[in-house]
């Protein structure tokens, strides 16, 4: 299985492979999966600003494409390094991980440099709406 630092290693390499001309932001995400296979993404923008595609949602289609559908643990890296800012999921993005994760998993937020903070999906979404929601 993944250590932290594999799976932010793989977060970083992933930010530097992103697709951001407007913005200049690379993110990049990893996800570690309940076989412990490792699946990356980057954002990926678009000249029509609004359809491009965030590192976590990219990562999450490389684990659907694989053939997986729980993420275990998730890191996810950007921002400089520099200012002191961490580069948490988005809103949408943490509602995207709650689809195939659960509330207790762990997120790993880190930068160029490495591990920042440490929370858990619960954290960044208390109270969810989730596939569970629909069950009856
Ligand atoms: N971005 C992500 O990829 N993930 C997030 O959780 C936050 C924002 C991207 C979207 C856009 O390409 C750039 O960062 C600036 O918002």
């Amino acid at each position: 299985m993944a250590t932290d630092s594999e799976l932010v290693n793989a977060a970083i390499e992933a930010m530097n492979k992103a697709y951001a001309p407007y913005s200049k932001f690379h993110v990049g995400a990893a996800i570690l999966d309940e076989d412990g296979q490792i699946h990356c993404g980057a954002n990926v923008e678009n000249a029509a600003y609004p359809i491009g595609h965030c590192a976590e949602a990219s990562a999450i289609s490389a684990m659907i494409m694989a053939g997986r559908r729980r993420i275990v643990k998730i890191a996810v890296a950007g921002g400089n390094g520099e200012d002191g800012l961490l580069c948490t999921p988005c809103g949408g993005c943490r509602q995207r991980i709650r689809e195939f994760a659960a509330a207790d998993v762990p997120v790993l937020v880190a930068d160029p440099n490495g591990l920042q903070a440490r929370f858990t999906l619960e954290d960044l979404l208390p109270e969810s709406f989730g596939p569970e929601n629909l069950d009856s």
